[in-house]
Parts: C-alpha cells; structure tokens; sequence
C-alpha cells in the first residue's frame, strides 16, 4: 500500500488508559497515528511500547482547551500525512466532586474548558479538512454520565451530556458530506481517572465496590474492550453508523 492510501487517525488523550488502547488497535491496522496529550513524556513512551516510530507516528503536545494548540496539532497532522481521515476527542478529565450548592464554579469551568471547549475546537478544525476530503470518522468520548444524574459530579455529568449534544448535531451537519460523527460512553473503566475518582470520594474501597455492585457484570470494565468498540466506530465496517452513542458499561445502563 502506498504511503498515500494509508489512513491517519488523530487521537487526543492518547497518553491515558483508553486513548493508548486505541492507539494500539489502529496501529495493529497500521494506520497513521497522530498522538496528542498535554503530557508529551507520556506520549513518546506510548510510541516506544507500540514500536512506532516517525515515519508512522507524530507526537504532538497539546492542551486541548487552547485554540492555539489545537490548530497546531490539526495543521500538524495534514502537514505530515497529508489527511485526517479518522479522529478521535477523546482527552477528558473528571474534575471535583461536591453537591451543587457546594462546588465553587470555577470547577465547571474547569470541567467545561477540557471536556466541552477542547472537544468542540478538535470538531472546529478536524471538519474542514475531513469536508474537503468528503470523508471521515469521528468518535466523540463522552461517558455514561452523559446519560445519568449521579449525585456529586454536576461538572462532569454536564459535559459529558454536552459531548452527546454535540455528537448528535455534528452527525446532522455532516452526513451530507460523507463525515460519520458517534459518541462512545463508557461506564466505569480501570483507568488513571477512576482511581482519581475513588480516591476524590472519600473511600476508594466503598466505591469501587459500590461501582461493581451497579454493573450487572460486575466488574470494571478495561480499556481494551472500550478500545476495541471505538476501533470498530473508526472503520469502514461502522459505514452506516453515525450520530450514535454506544454504551460499554457491562450492562449498568440497562
Ligand atoms: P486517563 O486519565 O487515563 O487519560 C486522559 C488523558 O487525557 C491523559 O493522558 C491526560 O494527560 C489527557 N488530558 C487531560 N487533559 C488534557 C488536556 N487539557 N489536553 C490534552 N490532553 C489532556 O483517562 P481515560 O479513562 O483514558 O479517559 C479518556 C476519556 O474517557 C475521557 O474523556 C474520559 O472522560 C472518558 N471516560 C472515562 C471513563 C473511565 O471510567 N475511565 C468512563 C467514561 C468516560
């Protein structure tokens, strides 16, 4: 296959638990991979792991709530692979908890700016190159709290419920160009940001197991099995899927 066939996929958060799994599904599809993540250090390691290396692999720094910095990692990807042809806005973090009336509100802001403001400016400038190119794929992470009303996490619920609102919209304006937009929303997953989360909740213990007692599976689920749904999401075999929202909770929204 010509360097020019192959595809290119940009994935933020790639550092983190789900964004590396995904990393290693698209690249066992040797795909190009564009890796973006505030913590560079981490990104390169991510590379080495997976035996990428430049002629297949571009890591770029990046705060995806700073318009600078996503042009940057946009102009950046076209400037070495030439497109985008799946992407990705998948960095997020989980913020403070405390009821409404408690948080200070510089927590949604906080919240917002990352998971909202970063996931809408990746859309801004990912859909004029897909646009010209009349095709694309992209997977919006949200989570099952963009579904539910758990106590204590207003900030992250509300942008996460936003990233749905936003999927569903983008999907709309982009079908007609051959652009396909769906949200992933995974339940609770064994990664840096659920330790984050128990830790944040008083009792590590008494949540994990709270968590594992609302899932009918049982269990936390891993980043490989919500990796591996988003690989099928970022593929040709998900054609006539869009405006989507797949759930990969071990059954705790049902
Ligand atoms: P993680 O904490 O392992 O990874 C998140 C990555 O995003 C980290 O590498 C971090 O450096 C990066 N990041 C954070 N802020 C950033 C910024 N401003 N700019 C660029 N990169 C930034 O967490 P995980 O679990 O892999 O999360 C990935 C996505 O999955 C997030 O959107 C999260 O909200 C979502 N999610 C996670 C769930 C879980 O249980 N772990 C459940 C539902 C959704």
């Amino acid at each position: 296959m010509s360097q020019s066939q192959v595809k290119t996929a940009v994935i933020t958060g790639a550092a983190g638990g789900i964004g590396k799994e995904l990393a290693r599904r698209l690249a066992e599809r040797k795909l190009n991979l564009v890796l973006v993540d505030l913590n560079e250090e981490a990104i390169h390691a991510v590379i080495q792991e997976l035996g990428l290396d430049a002629s297949n692999a571009l890591a770029v720094r990046a705060d995806v709530s700073k318009e600078e910095d996503v042009q940057n990692y946009v102009n950046q990807a076209v400037a070495k692979f030439g497109t985008i042809d799946y992407f990705a806005n998948n960095a997020g973090i989980e913020g403070p908890s405390g009821l409404v009336e408690e948080l200070n509100v510089k927590s949604l802001d906080l919240v917002y700016n990352v998971n909202v403001r970063g996931v809408f400016l990746g859309l801004q400038y990912v859909i004029p190159v897909m646009k010209k190119q009349k095709s694309g794929a992209i997977l919006n992470t949200s989570s099952l709290a963009g579904l539910m009303g758990a106590p204590g996490m207003s900030p992250y619920i509300m942008s996460k419920h936003a990233v749905i609102g936003l999927t569903r919209v983008t999907a709309n304006e982009l079908a007609p160009f051959g652009i396909r937009v769906n949200a992933v929303l995974p339940g609770t997953i064994n990664t840096q940001m659920m330790r984050n989360i128990e830790q944040n909740s008083g009792s590590a213990d008494d949540f994990k197991a709270a968590n594992e007692a609302a899932t009918p599976m049982g269990r936390y689920g891993e980043s490989q099995e919500v990796a591996a749904v988003m690989n099928f999401l970022l593929s040709e075999e998900a054609s006539f899927v869009t405006a989507s929202l797949y759930t990969v909770d071990g059954g705790m929204m049902g």
